[in-house]
């Protein structure tokens, strides 16, 4: 069965463990609820999140998403429909990012903008590996 993936990033807007804790609750009432699985990799200057599932609803959640105030510069960096789940077991996995990411200094200077695709899905590849039991 195929899913549609979307890939985003993002910069915080009063990022702190309460703000975290918040979103990842709603989110995932919210998915279990919707068929709707994936992984928010996070640090204080970066949410880097794939969302997984039914087409529509993944889209539709992207758009309420990107009107969310706890973060700034919401930018797609991927939408694809793929054959298999890359988090089937995970509602929304929270992944506080890894010292092999990019860091803060190149993702301020653009480093995703100029990532391939190949890239990115790479790191949630990484990710999903790492979460693997
Ligand atoms: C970085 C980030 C990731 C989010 N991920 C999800 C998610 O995976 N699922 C979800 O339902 N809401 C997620 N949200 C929250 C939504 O933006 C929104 O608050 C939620 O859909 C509830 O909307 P409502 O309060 O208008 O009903 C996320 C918010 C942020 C800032």
């Amino acid at each position: 069965m195929t899913v549609h993936q979307l890939i985003y990033a993002s910069r915080p807007f009063g990022f702190d463990e309460a703000v975290l804790n918040g979103i990842l609750v709603g989110a995932r009432r919210y998915n279990a609820e919707h068929d709707i699985t994936g992984a928010l990799i996070c640090r204080a200057d970066l949410y880097l999140q794939l969302l997984e599932g039914p087409d529509e609803t993944v889209k539709a959640l992207y758009r309420q998403i990107t009107t969310d105030n706890r973060h700034v510069e919401v930018e797609q960096l991927l939408s694809r429909s793929a054959d298999q789940r890359m988090f089937p077991d995970w509602a929304m996995l929270h992944d506080p990012a890894k010292s092999w990411l990019w860091n803060a200094e190149e993702i301020s200077d653009g480093a995703l903008r100029r990532a391939s695709e190949e890239e990115i899905v790479a790191v949630f590849e990484r990710s999903a590996k790492d979460a693997a039991p």
